[in-house]
C-alpha cells in the first residue's frame, strides 16, 4: 500500500471511530482511550496529569458543587468557581428587598464577610476503579431481571464493605451502573459540607439575557459566582464552624489570560448528569412526537401566568427569579431539542444506524440468535409503553411540580405516614426535615393568588389531554363533571380558600399542635384529599404498567447496549453520563445554525452593549459596567489583537446539564473558561451528538477576572489565583533571540504563495 493509501485508510478509520468533541468519557479511562487523539488535537499534558490517583492532577481540582453541578478549586486557599446559576439558590437565600444581593450582586471584601450556606456541599473524587467483575460474579443472562437485581444488590453489598474499611466519615463510596447495567464503577469521594458564598455579580451580568437568551448563541452572559471551601484545623472536611480554615488543596488550576482563538484544544472537566445516546429510533420519535410536546404546553402555560405576576410585583420577582428560571429552563431545551432532531435528521439516522446494526446480526449467527428480536421488540414496546409514558409525565408536570401547593400538600403525606409507622419519634425527626428543608422556604416564596390561577389553567390541560379519563376523576368529582369541562377556576378559589396549606399562619399554627391532632387536620384537610386522590388515580391507572414496560425497555436496553458495542467494534463508545466524573474535549469552533449564517466563536462586551435596554428585566446593565465599557478600561484583560473585552466562547465539547461550572481548560492544564450552557439548536446531544451544531457555551475567563477585578474592586480575590501566560510563553520561548534576515525573506515569499 502506497503512503498515501495507508493515510487515507488511517484516517477514515479515525473518522469512523468517532466524530470531534463527541463524547463523555472517564477520567480512568483516557490513557487507554483517548490520549492519543487529545494529543493529536493538541494537548500537550499526558492522561496522567488530568487524572491521577498517586500524585495530584486537574481532577484534585474539580468537584461536584451540591451534586447538581461542578466547580472547581481556583486558589491555594479553595476558592471554588461555578456558575452564577449554580449559586443561585444560595445567592437568593442571603437576598432580601434591603440586601439585593440577587439585583445588586455581592462580593466579601474580607474573608470573614463570606457567607455559610448550610445545606451546600463541595465533593471530590478520590479515585475510582472499575468494580464490573464483583458486581456481576454470578449474574448470568438466564435470570430474570429480579434475580439478576438481587444479585447485584448482594454484590453492591459486599464490595461496598470491602472498600468502606477504614474510610473517615466523610469519605463514602458511590458504586454506579455504566453502558447500562453492562459494567459498574465505584467512586470513593470526599464532602466538605462548610462552602460559603465569596462573590457573585449583579443578574444584569450573571444572568445577563435571563430567558430570552438562556440556551442561546450568541451570548453575553458572566454566568459566574465565587465560593469557598473551608476545612476543619487539619484541612479535613468538618461542619460549619466560625473557627474552620480555607482548603488548601492539592491542586487548584491555574488561569490563562491569554484567552482563546478558534482552532484551540478544550478539555471540560465534570459531572455530566443525564444523557441516552444509544435509544432505538421509536423512542426518539416517541420524545419529539409526543413527550416534548405536552411538557412544553404545560410548562408554558404556568410560565405565562406566573411572568405576568413577575413583571407588575419587584417582591414577587425576587420570591419566583428562581422557580421560573427553574421551569422556564427545561422548557426551552425541549423546544430546541426536538428541533435540532428534526433538523439534523437525528431519527433518520439512528434508522440507518439500526439498518446497519440488522445487516451485521443477519451475516453473523451467533448474533443473530442474540439481538435479531431487539429491535422489533422495542418498536412493540415503545407502542405499549406511550400512553403510561406520556401519563406519567403529564402528571409530573402538573401535580408534582407545576402546581406548587399540590406538592406542599403532597409532602405533608411524609408526616402522616411518619406518625403512623414511627411513631412520636418519627413524626418529630419528619416534622423537623420537612420544616428545615422544604416548608420554611417554600412559604418564604410562595404566593397563593398565582398558584392558584396556574392550578385552574393546568388541571384544564390534564383534563383535556391526560390519556386515561380516570386520571382527573378526582378533578371531575370536585367540579361536579364527568365528561364535560369544569369550572377550575372555581374549583380552584373553592380548593385554596378552604385548605390550610395556602395560608403560612394557619400552617404554622396548626404545626404547633400534637402529632395526632396535625395529622387528623392534615387528613381532613380538603386539599390533602384531593392529592390524595389524584395519586391514588394515577397509581391504580398508570404506575405498575408503566413500571412493568419500563423495566422490560431498560432490560433491553442492557441487551442493546452490549449488542451494539460487540457489532460495531471498530466505533469507541462512551458510556451515557449519570452524573459520574467525566472529561470531555473539543475546540474552540464557530457553526452553521441554519443556510448561509456562520457564528463565529466569541463574544465581546460591544455585543452585550447593543442588546442593552435600560430597566428591562432581562437586558439592564450596571451602570459601572458600561462606564468601563466607555473608557475601554479592561486592564490585562482585553484581546490582545483587538482591544476588546471578550464575554463568552463555544467549543466543541460534549456536556450536559450537571456540566454547569465545569472548568473549560487548555492544552497546558489552565483554567481559560467556565462551562454554563449550550447553543439551542444543538440541544438533543443529549440523544444524539452532531458535531455541526452542538457547541457549549464558557465564560471567558479574562471575563470572569475583569469582573471580579474591575468591576466589583474584589483584588484580594484577584492577589490569591494564579494567573498566568502560556500562549505568551510559549511564543517567547519560539522566538529566536537573533533575528536571521534570511529566514525571514523566506518566510514572506512562503506566505506570498
Ligand atoms: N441553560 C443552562 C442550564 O441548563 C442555564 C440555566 C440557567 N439560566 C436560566 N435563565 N434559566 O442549566
Ligand atoms: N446549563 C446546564 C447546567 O446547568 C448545562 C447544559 O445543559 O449544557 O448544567
Amino acid at each position: 500500500m502506497s503512503l498515501k493509501l495507508t493515510k487515507l485508510v488511517v484516517f477514515l478509520l479515525f473518522t469512523q471511530a468517532l466524530t470531534a468533541g463527541e463524547g463523555m468519557w472517564l477520567p480512568l479511562l483516557l490513557e487507554s482511550l483517548n490520549e492519543n487523539e487529545m494529543k493529536n488535537m493538541g494537548l500537550k499534558l499526558s492522561a496522567e496529569d488530568i487524572y491521577s490517583v498517586n500524585q495530584s492532577s486537574l481532577k484534585d481540582a474539580i468537584v461536584h458543587f451540591g451534586g447538581f453541578c461542578t466547580a472547581e478549586v481556583i486558589s491555594n486557599k479553595g476558592l471554588l468557581l461555578t456558575n452564577h446559576h449554580c449559586g443561585y439558590g444560595q445567592i437568593q437565600s442571603h437576598t432580601t428587598l434591603e440586601n439585593n444581593y440577587l439585583r445588586d450582586g455581592f462580593w466579601a471584601m474580607e474573608q470573614d464577610q463570606e457567607l455559610a450556606n448550610p445545606g451546600l456541599f463541595a465533593r471530590f473524587i478520590l479515585r475510582m476503579e472499575d468494580v464490573s467483575d464483583d458486581m456481576l460474579a454470578g449474574v448470568n443472562d438466564n435470570m430474570t431481571s429480579a434475580e439478576r437485581q438481587s444479585t447485584i444488590d448482594k454484590n453492591m453489598d459486599m464490595v461496598r464493605a470491602k472498600h468502606e474499611q477504614g474510610l473517615e466519615a466523610y469519605d463514602d463510596i458511590i458504586i454506579r451502573p455504566f453502558y447500562h447495567g453492562n459494567e459498574y464503577y465505584m467512586f470513593v469521594t470526599r464532602t466538605f459540607n462548610d462552602v460559603r458564598l465569596v462573590g457573585a455579580p449583579p443578574e444584569s451580568i450573571g444572568k445577563y439575557g435571563s430567558d430570552t437568551d438562556n440556551w442561546v448563541w450568541p451570548r453575553h452572559t458572566g454566568d459566574f459566582a465565587m465560593f469557598r471551601i473551608y476545612a476543619g484545623p487539619d484541612n479535613l472536611p468538618a461542619d460549619y464552624s466560625p473557627d474552620n480554615k480555607p482548603y488548601v488543596p492539592k491542586h487548584s488550576l491555574p488561569i490563562s489570560v491569554d484567552g482563546v482563538e478558534e482552532g484551540d484544544f478544550t478539555l471540560v472537566f465534570g459531572f455530566p448528569g443525564r444523557t441516552n445516546e444509544y435509544l432505538p429510533s421509536p423512542a426518539i420519535e416517541q420524545i419529539v412526537d409526543v413527550l416534548n410536546p405536552a411538557k412544553i404546553k404545560i410548562r408554558e402555560t404556568a410560565l405565562d401566568i406566573i411572568d405576568k405576576y413577575m413583571r407588575i410585583d419587584p417582591a414577587v420577582k425576587i420570591q419566583y427569579a428562581s422557580k421560573f428560571a427553574r421551569v422556564a429552563n427545561y422548557w426551552k431545551k425541549w423546544i430546541g431539542e426536538s428541533q435540532g432532531i428534526k433538523s439534523t435528521d437525528g431519527i433518520g439516522k439512528k434508522i440507518k444506524m439500526e439498518e446497519e446494526f440488522t445487516n451485521r446480526i443477519n451475516k453473523n449467527y451467533d448474533q443473530k440468535a442474540k439481538y435479531a428480536k431487539l429491535l422489533p421488540e422495542f418498536k412493540k414496546l415503545y407502542e405499549d409503553i406511550e400512553p403510561y409514558a406520556l401519563s406519567r409525565d403529564m402528571y409530573n408536570e402538573v401535580v408534582s411540580r407545576n402546581v406548587e401547593i399540590l406538592r406542599a400538600a403532597g409532602l405533608a403525606n411524609r408526616l402522616v405516614t411518619a406518625l403512623e409507622n414511627n411513631g412520636v419519634e418519627g413524626y418529630n425527626n419528619m416534622k423537623g426535615r420537612l420544616t428545615a428543608g422544604y416548608y420554611d422556604s417554600f412559604y418564604k416564596n410562595y404566593r397563593p393568588e398565582i398558584d392558584q390561577e396556574v392550578f385552574a389553567a393546568l388541571m384544564e390541560l390534564y383534563k383535556k389531554n391526560a390519556p386515561f379519563k380516570g386520571l382527573t376523576s378526582p378533578l371531575d368529582k370536585l367540579a361536579g363533571t364527568k365528561d364535560g369541562m369544569g369550572d377550575y377556576a372555581a374549583v380552584a378559589k373553592k380548593l385554596y380558600g378552604e385548605t390550610f396549606f395556602t395560608k403560612q399562619a394557619e400552617f404554622e399554627k396548626v404545626m404547633q399542635m400534637k402529632p395526632k391532632e396535625v395529622v387528623a387536620k392534615i387528613k381532613a384537610d380538603p386539599l390533602y384529599m384531593f392529592t390524595q386522590d389524584m395519586n391514588a388515580a394515577y397509581n391504580d391507572i398508570v404506575e405498575g404498567k408503566y413500571n412493568s414496560y419500563n423495566d422490560r425497555i431498560k432490560e433491553m436496553q442492557r441487551t442493546y447496549m452490549k449488542a451494539l458495542m460487540e457489532v460495531f467494534p471498530e466505533k469507541r463508545m462512551y458510556p451515557d453520563a449519570n452524573s459520574t466524573m467525566r472529561v470531555t474535549y473539543g475546540k474552540v469552533n464557530g457553526y452553521t445554525p441554519r443556510d448561509a449564517v456562520y457564528y463565529t466563536p466569541v463574544t465581546y462586551l460591544d455585543g452585550a452593549m447593543a442588546k442593552y435596554k435600560p430597566g428591562d428585566y432581562e437586558f439592564d446593565m450596571p451602570k459601572k459596567l458600561i462606564e468601563l465599557y466607555d473608557k475601554k478600561d479592561y486592564g490585562r484583560y482585553a484581546d490582545t489583537k483587538n482591544g476588546k473585552m471578550p464575554i463568552c466562547f463555544i467549543g466543541t465539547n460534549h456536556t450536559t446539564g450537571g456540566n454547569s461550572g465545569s472548568p473549560a481548560i487548555d492544552a497546558n492544564g489552565n483554567l481559560i473558561g467556565l462551562n454554563f450552557d449550550r447553543a439551542w439548536e444543538g440541544t438533543m446531544s443529549d440523544y444524539n451528538y452532531d458535531p455541526s451544531i452542538c457547541r457549549n457555551i464558557m465564560v471567558d475567563a479574562r471575563y470572569i477576572l475583569f469582573i471580579v477585578d474591575k468591576f466589583a474592586g474584589a483584588k484580594r480575590l484577584i492577589y490569591e489565583m494564579n494567573l498566568v501566560n502560556p500562549k505568551k510563553m510559549a511564543e517567547a520561548a519560539h522566538t529566536p533571540p537573533i533575528i536571521d534576515k534570511g529566514s525571514k525573506k523566506k518566510k514572506k515569499k512562503a506566505k506570498m504563495k
